[in-house]
């Protein structure tokens, strides 16, 4: 069996129409959603996913302002500045590009950001409103796999089990329980999981998302399960590629997400998604 292909474009490019037309029937009520993107150093991958950032925005009709700093800027400016852009009303969401420079602390500048405009879905209320079923922004990455699943008719995951490889705050955990909440028997494994082989057997869903390559090979994957594939490297000749081993997991999978072109897009597309509902919110 060959798998079928979970087309993240295709989908993204499905789900930007929708969010266009939203966006301009809240322009048109007078609230033009608007995004900051905040960039803080000279990283080359950074300065690359900001620019998508921000291009996408005008693609859908927002309005976005980037803002880029040297590397040696100071976290009490870029706390004022976060402070700023919380109190702007022409902002609904604020993104502050992470990795940010050694001197200045990740975690302290996420909580600086007001939670009615935490879009990346990264501030501990928003993490709390996931794990407690609140309202809050979803982290896109594991939000865009869950659109991906909705996709091919797997909205509600009774019954299923899903296994997720990785546990970063970003996208492990949260993916654990976006996948909980659609009911779904899900367990997380990670550097310490003592057969990885043996969980990801049993998973109708395995989500992989360590940053490794051939984390995932066919061996691994029961036959028919939907494989979603998280990662971003670089194979031995510079190919992007992810963390599955897309052309042994095809032959297995039922459903199999590819890189570049799977999960990728969806992450920008549900970062739009959140931005346009910060603004929403803030009309109704
Ligand atoms: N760096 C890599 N991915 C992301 C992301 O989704 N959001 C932010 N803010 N920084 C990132």
């Amino acid at each position: 069996m060959t798998a079928q292909i979970i087309d993240g474009k295709a989908l993204s490019a499905q789900l930007r129409t929708e969010v266009t037309q939203r966006a301009a029937a809240l322009t048109a009520q007078g609230v033009q959603p608007g995004l900051a993107v905040i960039l803080v150093g000279d990283s080359p991958a950074s300065q690359v996913y900001v620019r998508n950032k921000v291009q996408a925005c005008a693609d859908v009709g927002f309005h976005s302002v980037l803002e880029k700093y040297d590397a040696d800027l100071t976290e009490t400016a870029l706390l004022a500045r976060i402070e700023a852009l919380n109190n702007d009303p022409r902002i609904h969401g604020i993104l502050v590009q992470l990795p940010l420079p050694a001197h200045i602390d990740d975690h302290k500048v996420i909580e600086a950001i007001s939670p009615l405009k935490d879009v990346d879905g990264f501030h501990v209320a928003s993490a709390g409103a996931l794990m407690v079923g609140e309202v809050g922004f979803k982290a896109c990455t594991p939000y865009g796999c869950m659109k991906m699943l909705e996709s091919i008719g797997m909205k509600d995951l009774r019954g299923k089990h899903a296994v997720v490889i990785g546990r970063s705050n970003i996208v492990g955990k949260p993916m654990a329980m976006m996948l909980l909440a659609a009911n779904a028997t899900v367990t997380v494994c990670h550097s310490g999981t003592a057969d990885l082989a043996a969980m990801t057997r049993q998973a109708d869903v395995v989500v992989a998302a360590v940053g490794k390559r051939n984390v995932l090979t066919a061996d691994m994957v029961k036959p028919g399960a939907v494989v979603i594939d998280v990662g971003m490297n670089r194979d031995d000749a510079g190919k992007l590629c992810g963390d599955v081993d897309y052309a042994g997991c095809r032959e297995v999978a039922g459903f199999i997400t590819p890189v570049p072109g799977g999960v990728g897009p969806m992450t920008i597309t549900m970062l739009l998604v959140n931005t346009l509902e910060a603004a929403e919110r803030t009309a109704a």
